[in-house]
């Protein structure tokens, strides 16, 4: 992350208008660079994100002996991967940086590079984000993992010959559930990871576009071990979680109407639409069921139509949570303007991610006037109508800096965000995007 702390003002809008392309998913992005690495041939990436998160997963596999070539003016990169079995033995550790995806993912391939030892390490942020999560099921598998105080970065990921297991997943986690799945892939025999309920599935698409056998069978998902990944060129949609804010504000700021182009409309992340359609938001044009039609890469993809709207307040139930799991900051926010109460339960892994976006969301819509209480597993809004105003700190979370944007163009005063450069981890443009909807 960048070094200096940038406060910056967001004033209260009239309303906003215009169409904005969201920028590349994040998810699919650490995915195909990371794919693409193992795969047996070169992979062409159209539209790859290009922000630090993404950018640390374009370092790491190329570390770990990769060739990347990245066109900056299209945003096209070439991944030539090493193959499945074949990485670089290094003496120094792989920096993650603020990369969540990238920590959790990237052992499921390395567990089984037999003989080779790797460390992993990243920001402050990402040492305070616990490993023991994909430690168990790699242990299991045959690895051997050290980490710092046993569950947390830096910590050293040491290959081994890997047993395949069926791993039944204590929460729902597509980045535990990808990181088994990988593993699987250079396991013995066929791997089962158990969902408790069902997470966002660009891994199981992705590999099953390279060639894998992936079988779903309700909660169960099986993949085969394979000998090589053969990925045709992918293409990333626009990211839903980033194009969440821009919802939320035109949703927020009375007369607006704006159109949201190319974001991805896979299931297993529009939960935020639904929830925000229940609260009385206008989220029109998604096609759920447009899959194979407007189908970009192995993802679909669609274009939206939002519009202000009185809202009320809802309940998100645990089944809901990781169907929108990014976007719940964007959840409290609503509920502060909306009448009634607002509901979040079953979300206690919103304290593991860039911040704890329980304390961190419920104390910093507190500061700008909004009347939310923070539960053991999420938190509970009352709705006042709207928000005065004032100043948040994004505490090197770029979803809480975005949030905080967001809360002052609806806000009565504004709002100043203290540590707005956080958002260049997954949204470069969102302060260009935002000024081009103010007209
Ligand atoms: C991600 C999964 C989610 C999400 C994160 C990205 C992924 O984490 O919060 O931003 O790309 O798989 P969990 O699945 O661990 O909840």
């Amino acid at each position: 992350m960048s070094a200096a702390t940038k406060s910056v003002r967001f004033e209260p809008a009239r309303k906003l208008k215009g169409s904005v392309t969201p920028p590349a998913d994040k998810s699919i992005s650490h995915r195909a660079a990371i794919f693409g690495a193992m795969a047996a041939e070169p992979v062409r990436v159209e539209n790859y994100l290009m922000a630090e998160d993404t950018i640390s997963t374009l370092n790491a596999v190329r570390q770990l002996g990769a060739l990347v070539t990245v066109d900056e003016s299209t945003n096209l990169v070439t991944v030539r991967g090493t193959g499945l079995r074949n990485t670089t033995e290094l003496d120094a550790p792989i920096d993650v940086g603020n990369a969540g995806t990238l920590m959790r993912l990237l052992p499921g391939w390395l567990a089984g590079q037999e003989g080779r030892s790797y460390t992993l390490d990243g920001d402050a942020s990402i040492r305070r984000r616990p490993v023991d999560r994909i430690a168990e099921p790699l242990r299991r598998m045959g690895a051997e993992i050290d980490a710092t105080d046993d569950r947390l970065p830096p910590f050293t990921v040491h290959g081994s010959r890997l047993r395949s297991i069926a791993y039944e997943l204590p929460v729902a986690s597509a980045q535990v559930k990808s990181c088994v799945l990988l593993a699987g892939l250079v396991a013995d025999g066929a791997t089962t990871v158990i969902e408790p309920a069902p997470s966002r599935d660009h891994t199981e698409r992705m590999l099953a576009a390279a060639g894998v056998t992936v079988h779903r069978n309700g909660r169960h998902i099986t993949v085969t071990n394979v000998d090589e990944l053969v990925l045709d060129d992918l293409v990333v949609p626009g990211d839903p979680s980033s194009a969440a804010f821009l919802i939320a504000a035109g949703v927020l700021v009375p007369g607006s109407r704006i159109q949201v182009a190319g974001s991805g409309t896979n299931w297993t992340r529009t939960g935020f639409h639904r929830i925000v359609r229940r609260m009385g938001g206008i989220v029109v044009g998604e096609l759920e069921e447009a899959l194979g039609e407007g189908v970009v890469g192995t993802e679909p993809i669609g274009d939206l139509e939002i519009a202000h709207g009185p809202l009320t307040g809802t309940v998100v139930e645990p089944d809901e949570v990781p169907l929108a799991i990014d976007e719940l900051p964007l959840v409290a926010l609503l509920g502060c303007f909306a009448e009634g109460e607002t509901v979040v339960r079953g979300a206690e892994e919103l304290k593991f991610k860039e911040s704890d976006r329980i304390a961190t969301v419920v104390d910093g819509l507190n500061g700008l006037g909004g009347d939310l209480e923070a539960t053991d597993d999420g938190f509970v809004v009352r709705g006042t109508g709207g928000l005065r105003g004032g100043t948040i700190h994004s505490h090197g979370d770029h979803r809480l800096a975005m949030l905080g944007a967001i809360a002052g163009l609806a806000s009565q005063e504004g709002v100043e965000v203290v540590g707005m450069e956080a958002a260049e981890v997954s949204y470069p443009a969102f302060a260009s995007d935002i000024a081009a909807l103010l007209g």
